[in-house]
């Protein structure tokens, strides 16, 4: 098994590599002065016949990480590979995975189609935004959720907490954390204007009082999402309020706004090519799921 690191995500893909046992190719990444890129992978030729992951991920630099890693997937394909895997633990454009304006396109389908147009054999995700335009896709795939990993790392300053999903939408990921640790669960209301992106909590009877809650989501961007729940869960008398989410992108002053919400902790998985250097933010590697699932996979 060989694995192509992505500019993005190369010190992650060596450790997932390490944990399978796997060779890895350099690649040599080239801007061109008109500023397209260019990427070539070194020693190719030991790719004929052989399974290979290309391993990258799409955060920063969503739409140069995407052409890059198209392109490596369209070179493994030229190289004669016997099966190509992506592993793109972060997908970029997720979030716009239906038409909520008209005039709009489906981001996220462009992103999948294109991948698995380019010659993909299976695709590995963590935690993707909504995993009904996976499905959709009509092929291999796995999402792979990360929730215990995240909260096994702090289960040790929470007592039994209530795990909570910010918004409806996030509901399979507070049962899925719930149902792991038998804790309960609920969810929160939430508005977002459509236009000005900005977020409401509505209330809702929900039984925090006195409790220690442990807040799930894929992804945190603004921190708006997060820091509007935990003001909400404390207006209702929670105690200890942490944060398992997947992906932290934490833009701005999305770190500064979250810990005037209250919340003691945030836990992220190491999915995205940017680390926070804040002793309030624990990553946790998610190599140890995704080496499970490719040893499965390609046994
Ligand atoms: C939205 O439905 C997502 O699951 C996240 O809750 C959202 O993307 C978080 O964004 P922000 O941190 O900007 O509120």
């Amino acid at each position: 098994m060989i694995i192509i690191p992505g500019r993005n995500y190369i010190d992650e893909s060596i450790e997932l590599a390490n944990k399978l046992g796997a060779e890895i190719l350099s690649v040599k990444y080239k801007v061109f002065p008109d500023g397209e890129r260019y990427v070539r992978i070194e020693n190719s030729e030991k790719i004929r016949g052989e399974t290979v992951i290309v391993s990258n991920t799409m955060y920063p630099s969503q739409n140069d990480s995407f052409i890059e890693t198209i392109m490596l997937i369209n070179a493994v394909v030229k190289a004669g590979a016997s099966r190509v895997i992506a592993y793109i633990p972060y997908i970029a454009y997720s979030r716009q995975d239906k038409i909520f304006l008209p005039g709009e396109p489906v981001s996220a389908e462009i992103i999948l189609k294109t991948l698995y147009s380019t010659g993909i054999d299976c695709l590995l995700t963590i935690d993707i935004h909504s995993d009904h335009i996976l499905e959709s896709m009509g092929k291999c795939f796995y999402n792979i959720l990360v929730f215990e990993l995240l909260f096994d790392s702090i289960k040790n300053i929470l007592n039994n907490p209530v795990v909570i999903a910010p918004d409806k939408g996030a509901l399979s990921r507070a049962k899925y954390l719930a149902d792991k640790y038998n804790l309960q669960y609920d969810y929160l209301v939430k508005e977002r204007d459509k236009t000005t992106g900005e977020i409401t909590i509505q209330p809702r009877e929900i039984l925090v009082e006195n409790r220690d809650i442990v807040i799930v989501d894929d992804i945190i961007s603004t921190g708006g999402t997060i820091a509007e729940a935990s003001k909400r869960l404390t207006e209702k008398g929670a105690r200890r309020i942490a944060v398992c989410a997947s992906h932290g992108l934490l833009i701005g002053n999305a770190i500064d706004n979250i810990k005037k919400s209250g919340i003691i902790k945030i836990v992220l998985g190491n999915t995205l090519g940017i680390r926070h250097q804040d002793p309030f933010i624990q990553y946790i590697d998610v190599s140890v799921k995704t080496a499970s699932v490719l040893k499965e996979i390609t046994k």
